[in-house]
This record gives structure tokens, sequence and C-alpha cells, in this order.
């Protein structure tokens, strides 16, 4: 290994984890030292390549030159695996949602703050230039008064077709409320503050192992501008994902994740042109490498992660 390069050690190399190890695999800063994961298939995948292999993350962990651990297990593995992580000293990047509850999200943070290692998420809408547009209309006053913050998220079916595992759909730790409303919930705290205490429904399913099939819940900003999550699976209709702004005097819609639409009074929503195309993981990635050097960074913390868990336990405790 080059003396500049960051150690990566890669835990679940699943779905998401092969997406994101490659794209560390591309960074000049990086270099994958290792990938843990339970299940062999995945690992024979890596058998040609010169990267050491494990089934166990904490033999992996040991190995003197990962300096930085992505964690992308399922979700209710994120808090052993990265607490063994900060034991050994090592940085973190951790998948979303934080945690499986607030109790263990907050006993991550006090950790890391105490190791004094980076601590980041991958939440990557945050680094697309979508986003970055909504944010600009939104610092610059475009809307006048923020009226209402609501999420819309649809599915025909959950899982989808592209995302069949074996944790997806269960009661235990799956769902679209903990896959999907995490990086809504990132936004909006990013761009507004703490979303105070919500009224939540939750629609569960006959069979007690699956996770739920519909979400109304309500709740507000410090200042009383009302917060609204819908969520539905199984609907007769296309996949709907829209985070909506509305505003005295303007609309600003981000809409499967890499859209931004905007309009004014009396006006249709036009989507806007995204100029100047990057690859928003890659950044995302940037940023973590760079604040291991010590350079100047723009990080989702573990920190923000908590307040995160936060809502997301408040959507999800309450029952129908
Ligand atoms: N940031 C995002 O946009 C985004 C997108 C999708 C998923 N995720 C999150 O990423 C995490 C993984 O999701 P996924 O869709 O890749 O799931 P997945 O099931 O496809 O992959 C998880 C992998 O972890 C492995 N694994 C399970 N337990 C392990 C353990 N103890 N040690 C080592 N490996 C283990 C599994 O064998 C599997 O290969 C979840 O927390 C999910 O919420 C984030």
């Amino acid at each position: 290994m080059k003396a500049n390069k960051i150690g990566v050690g890669v835990i679940g190399a699943g779905g998401v984890g092969e997406k994101v190890m490659e794209v560390f695999s591309q960074h000049p800063d990086a270099e994958i030292i290792g990938i843990c994961d339970t299940n062999k298939k995945v690992l024979s995948k890596y058998f040609s390549s010169k990267i050491n292999l494990y089934l166990d993350y904490r033999d992996l962990m040991d190995h003197e030159n990962v300096d930085l651990v992505y964690i992308a297990v399922p979700p209710k593995f994120h808090y052993p695996v990265t607490i063994e992580a900060l034991q050994k000293n090592k940085h973190v990047l951790c998948e979303k949602p934080l945690a499986h509850s607030l109790e263990e999200a907050e006993k991550m943070l006090m950790t890391a703050q105490k190791k004094g290692v980076i601590h980041a998420m991958n939440f990557p809408t945050f680094y697309r230039n979508a986003y970055k547009i909504m944010e600009e209309i939104v610092l610059s006053n475009r809307l006048g008064d923020i009226q209402r913050i609501q999420v819309r998220s649809h599915f025909p079916a959950w899982p989808r077709d592209w995302q069949q595992n074996n944790w997806i759909n269960t009661r235990d730790q799956g769902g679209f409320i903990r896959e999907i409303m995490p990086h809504y919930i990132q936004i909006i705290q990013h761009l507004f503050g703490p979303i105070q205490p919500l009224q939540s429904l939750v629609n569960y399913p006959e069979a007690a192992a699956e996770s739920e099939t519909g979400l109304m819940a309500a709740g507000s900003l410090k200042n009383g501008t009302p917060v609204v999550f819908d969520g539905l699976t199984g609907t007769g209709e296309k996949e709907i994902m829209e985070f909506t702004i509305y505003g005295t005097t303007g609309v600003v819609m981000l809409k499967d994740w890499n859209q931004v639409y905007f309009g004014e009074k009396n006006q249709g929503l036009i989507r806007l042109d995204d100029a100047a195309p990057i690859n928003h993981l890659l950044d995302l990635v940037d940023h973590v490498l760079q604040a291991i050097k010590g350079n100047d960074a723009k990080l989702i913390t573990f920190k923000e992660g908590a307040a995160i868990q936060q809502v997301l336990e408040e959507l999800i405790c309450s029952r129908r």
C-alpha cells in the first residue's frame, strides 16, 4: 500500500456495499484492504482479486492497514459492528439508518466522539446536484414563507423488484419507514432544524413478521410549520417519491432523488436542469477521505444520524 493512501475495510458487500466499494476503489487516495461478508457467495466475487476476504468483521478490523471501515450490513447490525470499529480506533462511514434504536444511536455517537475519529453516514441525496439546487432555492428565499413540508412515498410493491433480500420486508428491521424516510428527515432537519414530536399512524399487514404497509404522520418545525409524511405500499400506481416544500411565493419539489422542480404562484412546476452532472457518491467518498486527512469536509455525522434516529423512532413507535 502506498503510504499516502487511506486503507478501507468494507463490511457487508451486498446491494449498496458493492456500489460504494466500487467508488472507493476509483478514488486515488483510497485502497480497499479487505472485504467482510457473512455470505460466502458474496465474497466469492472477489476470489480473483488481491483484496483480503473475511467472514468475521473483527478479523478485518484487526488488519493494521485498515484506517476506515465502511459498514453496509443490515440495520440491526450497524450498532455492534460500528462499536467494534470505534473501539479499534477506526474511522467509520456507516449506512443509514444509524442504528436500530435511539439508545444505540446515542451510544454510537458518544463512543465516536470519545475516540476522536471521523464518523460519517451515507446519505447520498445530500451530495446530489438536485438537492443542492433545491437548497439554493430555499436559502435564497424564493419560496416566501414556508407553509408546509411534505414527503410522499408510494410503492406499487414493497420491497421493489430490484431490492430483494432477507430483511427489507421484515417488521424487525425493514420496511419503507426505516429504509426511505431517513433520507427526507435528514434533508428537512439539515435545512430547517429539528422536527418536533410527531403524530403517526402506521398500518401493518396481518402477517406479524412483515413490515408496514402505510404511514400517515404529521409533526412540525420549531416555528410551527407542518411536516407531513405520507407512505403507502401495494398501490395501483407508478412509484412516487416526492419531497415538496410549499411556500407563499413558490414551490420546490425533489422527485426520485435526482430531479428538482420549481414553480412560482400560478405557474406549473418546471424541471430545472442539472448544468454540470457529478458522481455524487464519489463526492461523498471524497469528503470522508478529506476529513480523515484533516481537511475541511462536508459530512453527515453520527450527531445528525442520532437526531434522525429520534424522529424515525417516533414515526415507527406510534402504533395504529
Ligand atoms: N444510503 C443509501 O442510499 C442506502 C441504500 C440502500 C441500502 N442502504 C442501507 O445499507 C445497509 C445494507 O443494505 P443492502 O441493501 O446493501 O442490504 P443487502 O442485504 O443487500 O447487503 C447486506 C450484506 O451484509 C452482509 N451481512 C449481514 N450481516 C453481516 C455481518 N454481521 N457481517 C458481515 N456481513 C454481513 C449480507 O450477507 C449482505 O451481503 C442497510 O442498512 C440499508 O438500510 C442505504
